[in-house]
């Protein structure tokens, strides 16, 4: 068979690209290796770990937030079978959505293994065992990520696990430690908080977060500390001792000191991950990586190997779903003779516990390296009518605008619902929006949103209600 374009991987980079190119015309194929569509968003990613976040989120509230609101629903019992089959039957829809998207839009879709012996030809080792060798006039390697492993501690899955198999313990940890206080480490470990958990985070860094404004991930460690979670910051994790009923982790000092070791029932480790290209057959076809394994590309998402371009957490930038959709849709642009284009200024990063921490653009950490002038404008939720009538009154909005030109150059919100309100933030940002603009665009009452104009009206320090 003979193609357009083939796609090597069917995460939110590769299906999205895929449909987009579709759409313009060209003859598109898909390659996936694992049995069901969406890549790890959909099968161990974005998708389950929300709906557990959602579940568990839940289950807490009805155990300690409905009461206070004078509803009385008793002790909620956990069944943790059905919670992770609501889990599954979420991955399961999505997933199934993608396999629809692939038939509606026409795409050949080849379940197996892509080698590409050379530009223009992918060989596929396919699932049920038998071989095709396809010809295309373009190669969008879309292959994603990969847990990053720490060295001497192997993962099991069962006791010591990553994302993937924390997302599907068969029982609540009486203990669970987790490595690495990012993302990941949070989210999971916030939704076995809430089933019951005693969870220690050990992060190596001296703060959580890395990357996220200073302020913002302060604040949003000492609301995750008065939920229940343990940190030991600037420390590491040398070794898990897996003899024996508990595991025995050993965290030092990150600048060298005593040991001490922690008990736990599970280890999650999160930190970080790794660009997968594993038996892709790159090093052969010379397609050039970095010191980080991430595939080098131009801005027109090209290798250094005419015909083969690349997308998503296999090359530089966030490892972020919408990030790779953006650059799935750009480069399908760029392949039918479109002006495909990303603005990497403007993606947004949510943390989807509770309260949400959510940004877009840059932090004031970033400001100061890059020696820009600016102004904060920061409002409380405490001071929100909304907040206060639903008692949700944890966290902040805070904008930070140019200093001369008053252009909006990043918003940083803690909160319930940040997640969603963000994005406000990033439609003005991408029209270039000022701090004014925003403090001038009527908000409907109340509404936590209120807030965020609010913040914008802080940073000439006429907000109303503070
Ligand atoms: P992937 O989704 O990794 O897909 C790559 C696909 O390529 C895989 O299906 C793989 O099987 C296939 N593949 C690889 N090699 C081959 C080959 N040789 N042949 C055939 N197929 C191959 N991001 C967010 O934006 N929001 C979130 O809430 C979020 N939550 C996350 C939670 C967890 C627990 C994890 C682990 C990640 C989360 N992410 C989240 C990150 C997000 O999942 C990734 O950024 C995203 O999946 C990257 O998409 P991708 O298309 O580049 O690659
Ligand atoms: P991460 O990069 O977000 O965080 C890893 C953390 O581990 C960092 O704080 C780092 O300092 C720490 N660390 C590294 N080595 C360590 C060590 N030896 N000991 C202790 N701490 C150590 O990575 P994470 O959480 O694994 O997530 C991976 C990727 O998945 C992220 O890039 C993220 O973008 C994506 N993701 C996104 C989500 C979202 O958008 N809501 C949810 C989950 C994952």
């Amino acid at each position: 068979m003979s193609y357009d374009l083939i796609v090597i991987g069917t995460g939110p980079g590769g299906y999205v690209c895929a449909i987009r190119a579709a759409q313009l015309g060209l003859k598109v194929a898909v390659v996936e290796k694992r049995a069901t569509f969406g890549g790890t968003c959909l099968n161990i990613g974005c998708i389950p770990s929300k709906a557990l976040l959602h579940a568990s989120h839940l289950f807490e509230e009805a155990g300690h937030g409905f009461a206070k609101m004078g509803i009385s629903v008793g002790t909620p019992k956990l069944d943790l079978p059905s919670l992770l089959g609501f889990k599954d039957q979420a991955v399961e829809g999505n997933t199934k959505g993608v396999a629809f998207l692939m038939k509606k839009n026409k795409i050949d879709t080849y379940h197996g293994t892509a080698i590409v012996p050379t530009a223009g030809k992918v060989d596929v080792a396919m699932a049920d065992g038998t071989f095709q060798s396809l010809e295309t006039k373009a190669i969008v390697l879309a292959t994603g990520s990969d847990v990053a492993k720490l060295p001497g501690i192997e993962i099991d899955e069962k006791r010591v696990v990553s994302s993937t198999g924390a997302i599907a313990l068969e029982k609540v940890p009486g203990k669970l430690v987790v490595v690495g206080a990012g993302v990941i480490g949070l989210e999971l470990g916030s939704v076995w908080r809430r089933l019951g958990a005693e969870v220690t985070v050990v992060e190596f860094l001296d703060r959580i977060l890395p990357g996220m404004d200073l302020d913002v991930a302060k604040s949003f460690q000492r609301i995750l500390q008065k939920q229940g979670i343990g940190f030991k910051l600037a420390s590491k994790v040398t070794g898990v001792e897996t003899k024996g009923k508990a595991l025995k982790v050993s965290v030092e000092p990150a600048a060298g000191g005593d040991a001490e070791v922690l008990d736990a029932d599970v280890v999650l480790v999160a930190i970080g991950r790794v660009p997968y290209t594993e038996g892709l057959g790159l090093e052969a076809l010379g397609v050039e990586t970095d010191k980080r394994g991430r595939i080098v590309t131009d801005m027109y998402f090209r290798t250094n190997v005419p015909g083969i371009f690349a997308i998503g957490d296999v090359i530089a930038g966030p490892m972020l779903a919408h990030k790779a959709e953006e650059e799935g849709v750009a480069v399908a642009e760029l392949l039918a003779g479109q002006a495909g284009h990303v603005n990497y200024g403007v993606i947004p990063a949510v943390v989807y516990t509770s309260p949400e921490v959510a940004s877009v653009g840059r932090s004031e950490e970033e400001l100061k390296a890059e020696g820009i002038a600016y102004k904060v404008g920061k409002f409380p939720f405490l001071a929100n009518g909304r907040a206060k009538a639903n008692d949700e009154t944890d966290g902040f909005v805070k904008v930070l605008a140019d200093a001369t030109t008053d252009k909006v150059l990043g918003v940083h919100i803690i909160g319930v619902e940040a997640g969603e309100m963000i994005h406000e933030a990033a439609v003005l940002m991408e029209f270039g929006g000022s701090s004014e603009d925003l403090a001038r665009t009527c908000h409907a009452h109340p509404t936590r949103s209120e807030a965020v104009k609010e913040a914008a009206m802080a940073v000439e320090n006429r907000a109303i209600h503070m």
